[in-house]
């Protein structure tokens, strides 16, 4: 029995999808442990292109288990809408299964978000994330997929819930009080939305010491990134829930002695959405190519992503917060594309290990860089050894300073454009 974590170590976006997708193959249950629809996790297999938001990147094979487990806060009419899409799209659904502590986005947390980002303080997604976490940890009015399975019992608990948020917001944000909607669509949404949920509810964490004890293979799948959690990232321009391997056991029930893999996810360059510090941000030209050519735009916002340098410093960081044994690195085909590939050796002319407290004070950090030529785009490339040398370098390079393998490389969005070393 073994189970195994794939992780973003950056600012999220860095390809977890495809990389959980591919485990997936192997894996009897793939399990979405943190966030909400604020993810957008890209998959490209054999039934198409994919963003998926809440259900877990194992959905596309039949054999596998998925679970949204209950660290996981969940917008029960858009889950809904893209179980329909995939539904449509002949895909299975047959193995998903919800945990009933999972709490519930409501309209209300959308209205919070839209208030409290009324000045772009921190650049959320907008999906309400951050004030259902809020009521999450202050126990007042929050719901939870729980609560749908006795309908009496729901539909008192979203009146009293009802008028009490109708008039926080009015007294908070009385500019936006006017678009709380009616209570009557509410509940007529949140009612459909409990048809369809309602069979998919099951004691997730039950079943998971269950196949743990029978020998089963547990891929866990992270959502954002290391520098996004609340506890370890660049706070408080972050997200609201723990992103890193330690969250994932916490939030599965698994016991951390039967963690055998942890495999942190990153770009060969680093992007990152929303406002915050981010110390190896390119330059107009760079940013620009690698923008188009990685098409770095939000999966979920359609926002375009800030684009810089691989940041050394901080990948290690993350690969000790996370305990990784291994690395996947993606897009190393489009940093490839450029003829000068510059990466982040430390900040300072001495090379030192980054605290949390570096990573609150990141806006002072001088990047140091090391240089080398550019690699071309490694179109057909299956095999390490087909590699250039300048990618080979490259990849030797993190190897070196992080100490820990790169055991994947990703050159496309394709399965099949992954070369395991
Ligand atoms: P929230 O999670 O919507 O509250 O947003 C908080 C911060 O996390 C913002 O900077 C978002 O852009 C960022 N964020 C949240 N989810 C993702 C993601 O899946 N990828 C990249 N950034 C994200």
């Amino acid at each position: 029995m073994s189970a195994t974590i794939v992780v973003g170590v950056q600012w999220g976006d860095e390809g977890k999808g495809k990389i959980v997708d591919m485990l997936a193959q192997s894996s009897h249950v793939v399990v979405r442990y943190s966030g909400g629809n604020n993810a957008g996790h890209s998959i490209m297999n054999e039934y198409g292109d994919f963003v998926l938001h809440l259900i877990p990147a194992g959905i596309f094979n039949s054999e596998t288990h998925c679970f949204i487990e209950r660290g996981v806060v969940i917008h029960p009419p858009s889950l809904v809408d893209e179980m329909r899409s995939l539904e449509k799209r002949h895909v299975s659904l047959r193995k998903l299964k919800i945990n009933p502590c999972a709490h519930m986005v409501m309209p209300w947390h959308l209205l919070e978000d839209k208030g409290n980002e009324a000045d772009g303080t921190i650049g959320t997604t907008l999906r309400g994330i951050g004030p259902c976490y809020q009521d999450k940890a202050g126990r007042w009015r929050a719901l939870r997929i729980g609560d749908l399975l006795n309908k009496e019992s729901f539909l008192h608990m979203l009146q009293e819930a009802y008028i009490q948020k109708k008039a926080e917001i009015w007294g908070r944000f009385p500019q936006n009080g006017n678009e709380f909607p009616n209570f009557e669509s509410i509940r007529d949404s949140y009612m459909d939305a409990r048809e369809i949920l309602l069979p998919y509810v099951a004691d997730t964490t039950m079943l998971i010491h269950r196949y743990m004890d029978a020998g089963k293979q547990i891929l866990m799948e992270g959502a954002q990134g290391t520098l996004l959690d609340v506890d370890y990232g660049t706070y408080p321009y972050v997200t609201s829930s723990n992103t890193t391997s330690m969250a994932a056991v916490m939030l599965t029930g698994i016991s951390p002695k039967d963690i055998e893999r942890v495999i942190g996810v990153t770009k060969a360059y680093v992007t990152r959405v929303g406002r915050g510090p981010f110390p190896t941000e390119m330059n107009e030209a760079d940013h620009w190519h690698i923008q188009n050519i990685g098409r770095e735009f939000g999966a979920t916002t359609g926002r375009p992503r800030r684009c810089g340098w691989l940041d050394l410093p901080l990948l290690a960081y993350a690969a000790r917060v996370n305990h990784l044994t291994e690395i996947a690195l993606t897009k190393l085909d489009i940093l490839g594309t450029l003829q000068v590939v510059a990466t982040c050796m430390s900040y300072g002319s001495k090379r030192h290990m980054l605290g949390a407290l570096d990573i609150q004070n990141l806006e002072q950090a001088q990047p140091f860089y090391t240089s080398n030529v550019g690699w071309g785009n490694l179109e057909g490339i299956r095999f390490r050894d087909q590699l250039p040398e300048q990618a080979l370098k490259y990849v030797r390079r993190i190897e070196d300073y992080v100490k820990v393998p790169v055991r994947y490389i990703s050159i496309g969005g394709r399965r099949e454009e992954t070369i395991s070393l």
